[in-house]
């Protein structure tokens, strides 16, 4: 492609990286390549550090007061199946929403097949909004889990994650969100809101590489580990040592990516979740204003002037969205997404089930520019349709 990219698929994963992730990604694999927690050498004891610098800067950015609560996954899948699979028992009702990404959906329908565990979707509107007094009358004496997405990867709705945790909390109901589109974007205080299981990719807006992610556990919360093997603690023992993070971390850890996502919260950190949040919510308005000016264009989700992440998904009348996206990249080298974005409850809320949608999602590295040119190439995709 002879023309430079731009890329507006962030809420799939975060791109370009900020400065210090190559770096310390490369730093790792030059300067001390080895396997931390299993050997007492040098390499093998800075390695182990850097995993430690990681949790904290993470623990700091979530408000949670012991780093080893944290615990590193592959992505947000990963960490929100130990969730699940690791709380819920035959017998149990779990609660969900009607936006879930199937990352919540599947692992919950695994469970319903595989331990007959009940399962309740909390309906939403069309744009992904949640009344809580709708979840709070969908709980049941047997409710073990409430699994909720901080925000809706299609619709961009922020759902009240406070205020499900006011409801969960006093009744022992364990509240595990997932912070795919929030982590790094948003503010999220796991004390206050109380959240028990928190589930986050590293590699969206905390802005590491992808195959890292981690899941918080609040101290208390007992969850069977989804793996089970070494981790170069009590190994005399046949058990899976109940210490945190060894319990949830068997096998090698992807040193080097964690290397890169510390790099990543660390940059978050310094520029600020507040910085972060205003330049997309700026990007956000900017694309949504543009696209409302386009006869034919239906944009999904919420208004602009409510609550939202950088999530901007639309319909162009009369194209297929796969088309729209497809042509967006072939003719003007701009990177989106079509199609259920992995989000099927999402799309039959929003009544989009049998067709999808482009979502454009910004990041912080995004300029007003990037916003104008898909704003101008839908324009033209519109014009051209007619
Ligand atoms: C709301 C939501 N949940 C879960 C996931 C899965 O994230 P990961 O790719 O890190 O497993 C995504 C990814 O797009 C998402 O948007």
């Amino acid at each position: 492609m002879d023309r430079p990219v731009v890329y507006l698929d962030n809420a799939a994963t975060s791109w370009p990286k900020p400065p210090g992730v190559l770096e310390a990604m490369t730093e790792c694999l030059l300067e001390y390549g080895a396997n931390p927690g299993r050997g007492s050498h040098g390499m093998a004891l800075k390695a182990g550090r850097v995993l430690l610098e990681a949790r904290q800067a993470l623990a700091r950015l979530f408000r949670v007061a012991n780093p080893n609560d944290i615990i590193f996954t592959l992505n947000t899948t990963h960490a929100l199946n130990i969730a699940i699979q690791g709380s819920l028992r035959p017998g149990d009702h779990a609660v969900a929403t009607a936006i879930e990404h199937n990352s919540i959906r599947r692992p919950l329908e695994a469970m319903r097949r595989l331990r007959g565990v009940d399962v309740t979707y909390v309906r939403t509107d069309e744009a992904g909004r949640l009344d809580p007094s709708d979840l709070a009358a969908a709980l049941k004496p047997n409710t073990r889990l409430v699994a909720v997405a901080h925000s809706s990867n299609l619709l961009g709705t922020v759902l009240p994650v406070g205020e499900i945790g006011a409801i969960t909390r006093p009744r022992g109901i364990l509240l595990l969100v997932d912070a795919a589109q929030t982590a790094g974007v948003l503010d999220i205080d796991v004390e206050a809101m109380n959240i028990d299981l928190l589930a986050f990719p590293g590699h969206k807006g905390l802005m590491g590489p992808l195959g890292t992610g981690g899941l918080y556990i609040r101290p208390g919360v007992g969850l069977e580990p989804l793996m089970y093997g070494g981790t170069g603690s009590r190994s005399e023992e046949p058990e899976q040592p109940e210490v945190r993070p060894d319990k949830y971390e068997a096998g090698s850890p992807n040193t080097v990516g964690i290397a890169g996502l510390g790099a990543g919260v660390r940059f978050v950190l310094e520029r600020s979740i507040r910085e972060i949040a205003a330049k997309e919510r700026m990007l956000t308005r900017r694309l949504m204003d543009g696209l409302r000016n386009i006869p034919g264009v239906r944009i999904l989700g919420p208004e602009p002037d409510e609550e939202r992440t950088a999530i901007v998904s639309f319909l162009l009348d009369g194209a297929d969205p796969a088309e729209t996206a497809f042509r967006l990249d072939r003719e003007y080298g701009i990177a989106v997404r079509a199609g259920y974005h992995c989000a099927p409850l999402a799309h039959e809320r929003a009544g989009t089930l049998g067709r999808g949608a482009v979502r454009a999602s910004p990041g912080y590295f995004n300029s007003e520019a990037d916003i104008d040119a898909l704003i101008a190439a839908v324009e033209e995709l519109a014009k051209r349709r007619t």
